[in-house]
């Protein structure tokens, strides 16, 4: 298994290219199988979630081709995948699949909008907590769904196909909102949505749709009014920024200090966040291609945050707050509101000398004058990066254990650290 060496106590200054958003991705890579015709992604990240996705949508059918690099693009550029559902040969997502990744129990909207019936595995519990679905399933109910829970698997059928209605979330979802939205595209009549996510990629998701022929407003809001319509078709679309990329490295520059700008990203996605990260001493400005992150000499003040849905704080980048404000110079509560198991850095960053408490969904973290390098591990991959975080300002050498749950969500780490100037290294075993 990979593990990576981290070297710490060097600044960074430099330029961070940030990829498209795996969590935008992902839900855009499933609306393929609305259409029998091509879905043409640009700016799809390299990433282990990625290439899961493609082999789970190729059970359904999806076949898939990757266009070669272009004229004038980087290595840095995106893949640009095309994405062809023209028949859906099993409308079975099995618990081989869907229990590896769980964004893939979302295939349950587009089959069912599209094929009228779905049997997709219960993803199961996770690392993060335990993630019902129960939000998916009373929202395919309202558009006139029939559910039934047979060995594991949601039955889902739509006799004659799904009908537009009016459901309010009673939480609020990113992934049931992406659910409902793709299914309510292909219902008869309109559909209301209230009390929906509005994150980024809620948004992307929308602007993607619509290309396709959807008739969506209000994405992006907690209201969101769609139009079914009878069919959709291809669309060309780019992925957006990945904003917790973004900020997990504009974090990095605010614990080692430097100067680094994040290449082809827009601070208004994650506008809570660079606040916390002013407040705490960093200098974040908006350049004509990104974010400029700057430390220079001060010490990180102490900010308290609490993660909430869009545009608040989000729990992404609690973990990477978290290692941030471990050198703060005095006492800060970080506080987890949406997954009630998301502490598991905690235990790991005090290997490295952080001093932090827990009580229930509250993280007390007593800034320290210095880290220090150590063996650790974690098994989600944000708590993985803050690991990264807090072994780039740690004396001596941090070796970070189960690298595969990076390589689900960053796109090339250690290069891209290694640019700025990081010692940071991949040990392959
Ligand atoms: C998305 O997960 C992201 N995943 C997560 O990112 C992110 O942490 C989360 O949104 C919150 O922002 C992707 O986009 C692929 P939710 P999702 O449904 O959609 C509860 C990462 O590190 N809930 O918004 O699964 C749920 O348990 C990942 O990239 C129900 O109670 O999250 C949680 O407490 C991890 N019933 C809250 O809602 C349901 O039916 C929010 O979860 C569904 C959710």
């Amino acid at each position: 298994m990979d593990r990576i060496r981290i070297r710490g106590g060097n600044t960074l200054s430099g330029t961070i290219p940030i990829s498209g958003a795996k969590n935008a991705a992902l839900p855009l890579m499933i609306a393929s199988l609305l259409t029998d015709d091509t879905l043409t992604l640009e700016n799809v990240p390299h990433l282990a979630d990625v290439e899961q996705l493609i082999r789970i949508l190729g059970n359904h059918g999806v076949d898939y081709t990757v266009s070669g690099k272009r004229l004038g693009q980087s290595g840095a550029s995106g893949r640009t995948i095309h994405f062809t559902a023209r028949t859906i040969i099993d409308t079975t997502a099995p618990y081989e699949l869907v229990s590896k990744m769980r964004a893939s129990f979302w295939v349950i909207g587009p089959l069912l909008a599209r094929m009228h019936k779905a049997r997709v595995s219960l993803p199961g519990g996770c690392a993060i907590g335990t993630r019902p679905v129960d939000l998916f399933i009373e929202g395919l109910q309202a558009l006139g769904a029939t559910i039934d829970i047979e060995s594991g698997y949601i039955v889902a059928e739509a006799k004659g196909g799904l009908k537009g209605a009016r459901y309010r979330f009673p939480k609020v979802s990113v992934g049931a909102t992406h659910v409902m939205m793709m299914a309510a595209s292909l219902a008869k009549g309109e559909t209301l949505i209230e009390n929906a996510a509005r994150e980024p990629e809620v948004a992307d998701l929308a602007a993607c749709l619509n290309a396709m022929g959807a008739r969506i407003e209000g994405a992006g809001t907690s209201t969101i009014r769609i139009q079914g319509v009878e069919a959709l078709s291809g669309a060309r679309h780019r992925v957006l920024p990945d904003r917790i990329e973004t900020g997990t490295y504009a974090m990095a520059v605010a614990m080692t200090g430097g100067d680094v700008t994040l290449e082809g990203t827009r601070s208004d996605l994650l506008q809570s966040a660079l606040d916390a990260l002013r407040a705490a001493g960093a200098e974040v400005t908006d350049v004509a291609n990104g974010i400029h992150v700057r430390r220079n000499g001060n010490g990180l003040q102490p900010v308290d945050v609490v993660t909430d849905p869009f545009p608040g704080f989000p729990t992404d980048l609690q973990a990477q707050f978290m290692a941030l404000m471990t050198r703060s110079s005095g006492v800060s509560n970080i506080t987890e509101t949406i997954f009630e198991n998301r502490f598991m850095h905690v235990q790991e960053l005090v290997r490295l000398g952080a001093r932090i408490s827990l009580s229930g969904q509250v993280a007390r973290v007593e800034g320290v004058p210095r880290l220090a390098g150590a063996p650790v591990m974690a098994t989600d991959l944000r708590a993985s990066v803050s690991l990264v975080i807090a072994g780039l300002a740690a004396e001596g050498e941090t070796i970070v254990n189960r690298v595969y749950h990076l390589d689900r969500g960053f796109e090339r780490l250690e290069e891209k650290l290694g640019n700025c100037g990081a010692e940071v290294e991949r040990l392959s075993s």
